[in-house]
């Protein structure tokens, strides 16, 4: 005769046919939405600047340490950062920056988007939104719920957004979540900051149509930061 602490779990394992590695995987999605709930909903009054404006830890870490403007010559000179960051900071343009994993886009868009906060200082850090293409877009691409609202809210808000990683391993329904923020931008009139691995042609093809015109569109600009990946250099 079985105890019953024995024969509870081969009856559990009889009528659910949930896998170990699936209740990992369910627990793991679950942790991940209590980061991210965490994320969005802030104490504006204890909430950091950084978590304010939604920037990863990862990538908050990136700015405690200087931007190095010659570390990529002579494919960027330091002439050529300072063309990408006044035309952010002058102009009501939206900016994207195009190159390979690693030349440092989301280090010096991150860096843009807490300068310009701090150029606004009147405008609280919400009004600046960090958006991780591959973590915060799934979020609006594949739930329903208060954790989506709070995140369209944000987006509904925000007066700069900058958009990381367009495109980096991106599904059909990623790439639709991205337009749309995309659009909803183009309506509030929130400036955009975009980073993608993407060429041009390959953010066109990606975004299609009313999306992608909006990229190009004048005043906005689009810049090609080129150089090589850096990551095991400093260490990332
Ligand atoms: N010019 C630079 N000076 C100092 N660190 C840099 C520079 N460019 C990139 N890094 C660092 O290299 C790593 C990769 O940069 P990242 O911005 O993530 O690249 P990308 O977004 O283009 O893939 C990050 O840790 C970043 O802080
Ligand atoms: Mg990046």
């Amino acid at each position: 005769m079985n105890s019953i602490a024995e024969v509870i779990p081969s009856i559990v394992g009889e009528i659910q046919v949930t896998t170990e590695e699936e209740i990992l995987a369910d627990e793991a999605r679950w942790q991940e939405q209590q980061d991210n709930r965490q994320r969005l909903v802030f104490d504006a009054t204890r909430a950091s600047e950084m978590d304010r404006m939604n920037i990863p830890p990862k990538v908050a870490d990136y700015l405690s340490k200087p931007f190095d403007f010659t570390k990529q010559m002579p494919d960027m000179t330091p002439a050529d950062w300072k063309r990408i960051a006044d035309a952010w900071m002058e102009g009501k343009a939206w900016i994207t920056l195009l190159g390979d994993t690693g030349v440092g886009k989301t280090d010096v868009a991150t860096r843009l988007l807490v300068k310009k906060r701090r150029h606004l200082i009147g405008l609280g850090a919400e009004r600046f939104l960090f958006l991780d293409a591959t973590e915060d877009i799934r979020i609006l691409a594949d739930r329903f719920g208060p954790d989506t609202d709070a995140l369209w809210d944000r987006i509904k808000y925000a007066s700069f957004i900058l958009l990381d990683d367009v495109g980096y391993a991106t599904p059909e329904r990623h790439i639709s979540a991205v337009r749309q923020i995309i659009m909803s931008a183009d309506k509030s009139g929130a400036i955009l900051i975009i980073t993608s691995n993407h060429n041009l042609n390959g953010l066109g093809k990606m975004l299609e149509g009313a999306a992608m015109s909006r990229i190009t569109a004048t005043p906005n600009q689009v810049f090609v930061i080129k150089g090589r990946d850096i990551r095991q250099e400093v260490g990332k």
